[in-house]
């Protein structure tokens, strides 16, 4: 009996294995399939400015992700202002990391869109590959065809309905839409996925982005929720580092934003062939999360059915073993490092620059005014959407009606236009809003939500800020 048992045992054992691999086979013959056609990549830093490294240090590992994934120069586009490698503030003239005991990741990144070529106009004109709408750079375009995968991936500020530049207007989220459109219209390409980074960045694509574009987003917050910093920090008791900090040399600076590294990092670490952007996506979402006191949701948005495709699909194979390029992700489930709200990552720097210069020094003085000059015009720009609120809706409903935050599936804003001319009428009388003052975006959609005339909203935002 025992004897007969351990025949059928093997025989089964044997059928077991056929199968296995008859599945292996066929399921290696249909991602050669998926991965038929050109793999394309568009990289995207929106921010300038030493206190920024971060974006453009995103964006740099985010290149080396894909090249080491095996794919070509000219496939890979790449927009950043280029100012941090060579700023003078770098203590590490010429290289730029993305974590702690990272590798530099700017070596060997192409300079296609650099300086105020990192712009809204190139952008959309590079995914829609017109060539002569380029103005500037390399004259790289998303040349791609009906089989292609594209991967796109911003990293900077945003702001409700908003992603910024560098150089030039902003990018509302109706303009992103409308080029993915276009480009799915023309019919050049067979799936393209979006990662964003930004505060509010779920507002790009929330009851906006629908199905069927063969279109799948994740963002790195809720439209309503701040993106967060990381590698932030340096480990004494005024910048405790809970997990991975900053180096002291950085001085405040940032290394990475949480999902960023979250992102990459796991792409550096899984084997992505195996590995979906679905998978990425909820090991993403559980380290971004794991502390929502330095953390967001992430959300994804679009054709889940994309999200079912193998990593490689978009991002390549990972033929090298650079997991010594990345800290192990895994050790970041329930851990958190030091982060900081992308909106207060400026008064964190300043802060740190005070703190950290000599006492009695004039350095650490004009750190101080600086730091507080940046308070007062936060405050100024708060007080000032407050008094608007008020004027319009009363002084009991004013903050309410400003901040309320539409239901999931509803766009931030049914008209567009009427945003972006309200946003220039506050502007004429109250200021330019700044990256921190952007946040008010929704409270500008929501005036108009509430339909309030254009003659109203000159007249009150007139008197809000004329004291
Ligand atoms: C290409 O860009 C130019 C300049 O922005 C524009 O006038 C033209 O309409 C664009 N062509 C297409 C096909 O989008
Ligand atoms: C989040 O981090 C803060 C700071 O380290 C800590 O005090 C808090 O307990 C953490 N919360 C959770 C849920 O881990
Ligand atoms: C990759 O390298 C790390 C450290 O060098 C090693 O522990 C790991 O086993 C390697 N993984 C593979 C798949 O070779």
């Amino acid at each position: 009996m025992i004897y007969r048992d351990n025949i059928v045992g093997v025989f089964f054992l044997v059928l077991v294995s056929i199968f296995v691999n008859i599945e292996s086979r066929s399921i290696s013959q249909f991602l050669t399939q998926k991965t038929k056609g050109t793999k394309w990549a568009v990289l995207i830093s929106g921010s300038a400015g030493w206190i920024n490294y971060r974006h453009q240090a995103d964006v740099c590992h985010a290149y080396q992700v894909l090249k080491a994934g095996g794919l070509k120069e000219e496939n890979i586009i790449v927009f950043m202002y280029d100012d941090i490698a060579y700023n003078t503030k770098n203590p590490r003239p010429g290289v730029i990391i993305n974590n702690r005991q990272g590798h530099d990741v700017y070596k060997g990144v192409p300079k296609d869109y650099v300086g105020d070529d990192v712009n809204a106009k190139n952008f959309f004109n590079v995914i829609l590959a017109n060539r002569s709408g380029v103005v500037g750079g390399s004259g790289k375009v998303l040349k791609s065809g009906p089989n292609d995968h594209i991967f796109i991936y911003y990293a900077d500020h945003g702001g409700p309905g908003v992603i910024t530049m560098p150089s030039g207007e902003l990018i509302h989220a109706d303009e992103l839409f409308n080029v993915l459109k276009k480009k799915h219209a023309l019919g050049t390409y067979d799936r393209l996925v979006i990662y964003i980074e930004a505060c509010e960045s779920g507002s790009m694509f929330d009851g906006i982005l629908p199905k069927g574009l063969n279109i799948y987003a994740t963002t790195a917050s809720k439209p309503d929720e701040n993106s967060f910093a990381t590698y932030c920090g340096d480990g004494t008791p005024d910048h405790p580092c809970f997990g991975p900090c900053s180096l002291p040399e950085f001085k405040g600076i940032c290394l990475g934003d949480l999902y960023s590294v979250a992102w990459m990092e796991d792409s550096d670490v899984q084997d992505r062939k195996t590995n979906t952007l679905h998978g990425q996506y909820s090991r993403v979402a559980k380290r971004t999360a794991a502390n929502l006191t330095y953390g967001s949701h992430v959300m994804q948005y679009g054709d889940l059915m994309v999200s079912f495709d193998p990593l490689a699909t978009y991002m390549g194979e990972n033929f090298k073993n650079h997991s010594d390029d990345s800290v192990d992700a895994k050790s970041f489930s329930t851990s958190s490092s030091r982060n900081v709200d992308q909106r207060n990552s400026e008064l964190f720097y300043l802060f740190t620059k005070h703190q950290k210069a000599p006492e009695g020094s004039d350095e650490k003085y004009e750190a101080l005014v600086k730091l507080n000059k940046v308070k007062s015009q936060r405050s100024q720009v708060d007080n000032n959407v407050k008094h608007l609120g008020e004027l319009l809706f009363g002084v009991e409903k004013g903050n309410e009606v400003l901040n309320s935050v539409r239901p999931a599936g509803k766009p931030l804003v049914d008209n567009w236009d009427c945003l972006k001319s309200y946003v220039k009428i506050f502007e004429a009388h109250c200021g330019r809003l700044t990256t921190y003052g952007r946040r008010h975006l929704r409270g500008i959609a929501n005036i108009c939500n509430a339909e309030i005339t254009n003659e109203k909203m000159v007249s009150m935002s007139a008197q809000a800020c004329s004291s």
